[in-house]
């Protein structure tokens, strides 16, 4: 089938409902609500109710829509996933959460969010709730913060050749989008055909304007504290440091490790997760062609042993040095 860019598709939908198996019935809590594929294929189940949330106020169209439809099972929330344990959760029996992350295909092609190279205009990238835009980052951090923003959440090499370039350009007027990305684009000398030059710094602001590594933390700590027994963690990474965060979280919680690699791994009683498969599902060839954006979705889950509400992580740690450049925000 030819992939139709004009439509939004639930990203590895089929593999992410055998998981969270919602024919059983039960609450479910959709992090990402975004265009409601994910709560829509669920609600389609008797027995289930939905409770979702996304940041980004221009969801509520669509969930107004599942609402008028399912009004006894469908509760939307605008708040962000990190602010998880601010819903009342202790009553409702909470078989699985769920993690869509990154942004849907409408939030890409709305000007206003200048999420895209295409946009026009000056810089935003916000999805919601937000402190700043891409514009006061571009425009008012120094060359240093510029340069570790690039470099660690956009993983771009040339990273210090292009701060150099907007630091430039900067004191002339202040840098749009469309100026940007030729900066970019006149800046870059190694070219890779199969990316557009621009997307690594892309990623890089968008993830810093949304605080999108301490939201994950913390959304992935809350949401191990609300499930029930025996219920399903699951998330959908579209790229690299969002996938090492989990798959650490994951495997952290998982495993006991064994003192020597001779030695057999215990089954620790005292884990919080059983982590079912280590490797990472992702989608199949005939959702590659309808669906060419799928590419890089890898889907991950857990399945929580014991009901416990506090438990101990060293995420924080493990993470600190990108939580330390996230917080350069605070200044702005
Ligand atoms: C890839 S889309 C989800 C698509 C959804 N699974 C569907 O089938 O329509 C990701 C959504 O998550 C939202 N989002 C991203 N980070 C968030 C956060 N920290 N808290 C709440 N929502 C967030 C975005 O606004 C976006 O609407």
């Amino acid at each position: 089938m030819v992939s139709d860019a004009s439509k939004h598709y639930p990203v590895l939908l089929n593999e992410l409902i055998s998981i969270i198996t919602p024919q059983h019935g039960g609450t479910f809590i959709d992090c990402t609500f975004g265009q409601g594929g994910y709560s829509s294929k669920i609600l389609s189940y008797k027995n289930t109710k939905v409770i979702a949330l996304d940041r980004d106020i221009e969801s509520k169209v669509k969930a107004d829509e599942i609402l008028n439809k399912f009004n006894d099972r469908f509760v939307f929330k605008n708040i962000k996933f990190s602010q998880l344990d601010y819903l009342k959760l202790k009553n409702e029996n909470v078989r699985s959460i769920i993690f869509d992350l990154g942004y849907s295909y409408t939030q890409i092609k709305d000007p206003k969010k200048g999420l895209s190279f295409d946009s026009s205009g000056d810089l935003n990238m916000k999805m919601g709730l937000n402190d700043f835009s891409a514009n006061e980052v571009i425009n008012k951090l120094d060359a240093i913060e510029l340069e570790k923003i690039f470099k660690f959440f956009g993983e771009e090499k040339e990273a210090k050749r292009i701060v150099l370039k907007i630091i430039k350009e900067r004191e002339k007027k202040n840098i749009n989008t469309k100026e940007l990305v030729e900066i970019i684009e006149k800046t870059k000398k190694r070219k890779n055909f199969k990316i557009h030059s621009a997307t690594k710094i892309f990623q890089a602001l968008r993830i810093f304007v949304n605080k999108e590594i301490s939201e994950l933390i913390k959304g992935l700590i809350t949401a191990s504290k609300v499930l029930k027994k025996d219920g399903v963690l699951a998330v959908v990474t579209f790229h690299s440091l969002e996938d090492k965060i989990v798959k650490y979280f994951f495997r952290s919680l998982s495993e006991k490790k064994s003192i020597s690699r001779y030695m057999p791994k215990l089954d620790a009683p005292d884990t919080i997760f059983k982590l079912i498969q280590k490797k990472p599902i992702t989608p199949t060839t005939k959702e590659l062609k309808e669906n060419f954006p799928s590419r890089s979705a890898k889907l991950r889950y857990v399945i929580k042993k014991n009901d416990v509400y506090k438990f101990d992580t060293d995420i924080f740690d493990k993470f600190n040095h990108l939580i330390e450049i996230e917080n350069l925000g605070n200044k702005l």
